[in-house]
C-alpha cells in the first residue's frame, strides 16, 4: 500500500513534476483495482455529526483517514469521533468571528468536505433576512475560510481534496428556497476557482450534487410539507420530492459518501473544477 501511496502522491503533485508529466502512468492505470487509501491522512468533514456527513466520516475514516469531525452538536460530534477513533471540534460556522479554533486545525489536513448546512423555504417577500445571510455565512463564508486556511498546508505537501457537498440546487433552482439555491450555485463557483488555484500543488476541488437523501435534514422537511399540504409523509416523498426523478427512491448517505471517497481516491486525480451529480435522473428531465 505505501508504495502506491508514494507514486501517486507524487503524480498527484504532477503540475510541478518536473517532465514526468503525462509520461509517468497513474496508480489507477497501473493498478487498475487500486482502493483509496487515506492512510495517513487526516480528514475534516464539516456537519460530520449526522446524515451525509457522517456517513462521509465513516467512509474517510475507513479508508484510513483520521476525521475530524466539526459540527454545532457537541455530543453527536464528540460520541462518533470516538467511535471513528478520530476528533472533534465543535464550532458554530455561522459565528464567523469564533472559528479561529476551527481554523487551525484545519491547516493540518489533507482533505476538507464541506458538508454542513441547512435549509429554509419561504417565498421571496417574506424569506428573512438573518435567515438568508445565516444559509450563506455556514455554506459559502466558512468553507471559504475553511479553505483559505486548509490550502497552505496541502501545498506544503503536494496533495490535498477539496470535497464540497452541494446540491442539484447548486445546478437547478427551486421556488422558495433563495438563500439555500444562492448559497449552493456560490460554492460551487468557490469550488472551481480552489481547483484552478489548487492544480499546480496537486489539490483538486469539487462538488458532488445530491437529490433528496434521507437524512434528518429531509426527514424535518418531509414532516412539514405533510402538515403545509395536509397529505401523509409518504405522498410528500411520491409527489413533490421524487416528482422530478427518474428513480423513485430517496438517496442514502452511504451512496454520496461513496462519491465523496472515489473523489479522494486514485482514480480521481483528473477529476477538478466539475461536479458529481447523483441524483436519480432529477436534472435529466
Ligand atoms: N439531504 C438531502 O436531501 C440533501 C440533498 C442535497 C444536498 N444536501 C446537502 O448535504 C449537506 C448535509 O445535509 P444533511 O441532509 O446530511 O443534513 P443534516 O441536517 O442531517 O446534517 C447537517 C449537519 O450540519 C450541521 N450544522 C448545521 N448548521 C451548522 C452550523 N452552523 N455549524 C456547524 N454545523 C452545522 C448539523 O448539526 C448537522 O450535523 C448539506 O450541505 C445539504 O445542503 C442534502
Amino acid at each position: 500500500m505505501g508504495g502506491n501511496h508514494k507514486t501517486w502522491e507524487k503524480h498527484g503533485g504532477g503540475g510541478h513534476g518536473g517532465g514526468g508529466v503525462g509520461f509517468v502512468a497513474s496508480v489507477a492505470m497501473t493498478h487498475p483495482h487500486a482502493i483509496t487509501d487515506l492512510s495517513g491522512r487526516r480528514a475534516l468533514v464539516t456537519g460530520g455529526a449526522s446524515g451525509i456527513g457522517r456517513a462521509c466520516a465513516r467512509r474517510l475514516a475507513a479508508a484510513g483517514a483520521h476525521v475530524v469531525i466539526v459540527d454545532i452538536h457537541p455530543e453527536a460530534a464528540e460520541k462518533l469521533a470516538a467511535e471513528l477513533g478520530g476528533s472533534a471540534v465543535v464550532a458554530d460556522l455561522a459565528d464567523l468571528d469564533g472559528l479561529d479554533p476551527l481554523l487551525e486545525v484545519a491547516g493540518t489536513v489533507d482533505v476538507v468536505v464541506n458538508n454542513a448546512g441547512l435549509q429554509h423555504v419561504a417565498p421571496l417577500p417574506e424569506f428573512p433576512a438573518e435567515m438568508f445571510s445565516r444559509l450563506l455565512r455556514v455554506m459559502v463564508e466558512a468553507p471559504f475560510r475553511i479553505v483559505s486556511a486548509a490550502l497552505p498546508g496541502m501545498y506544503e505537501r503536494g496533495w490535498g481534496r477539496v470535497v464540497n457537498v452541494s446540491s442539484i440546487h447548486g445546478l437547478r433552482a427551486s421556488a422558495y428556497k433563495a438563500a439555500y439555491v444562492t448559497a449552493k450555485h456560490a460554492l460551487e463557483g468557490l469550488s472551481k476557482v480552489i481547483a484552478l488555484e489548487g492544480a499546480p500543488h496537486g489539490v483538486t476541488s469539487n462538488c458532488v450534487n445530491p437529490a433528496y437523501v434521507r437524512t434528518p435534514l429531509v426527514e424535518g422537511q418531509i414532516a412539514d410539507q405533510a402538515a403545509t399540504h395536509g397529505i401523509p409523509p409518504e405522498q410528500v416523498v411520491e409527489k413533490v420530492m421524487l416528482d422530478r426523478a427518474a428513480i423513485k427512491r430517496l438517496i442514502d448517505p452511504e451512496e454520496v459518501a461513496e462519491l465523496v471517497a472515489y473523489l479522494c481516491g486514485p482514480h480521481a486525480t483528473m477529476i477538478t473544477g466539475t461536479h458529481l451529480v447523483i441524483d436519480g435522473g432529477w436534472t435529466a428531465g
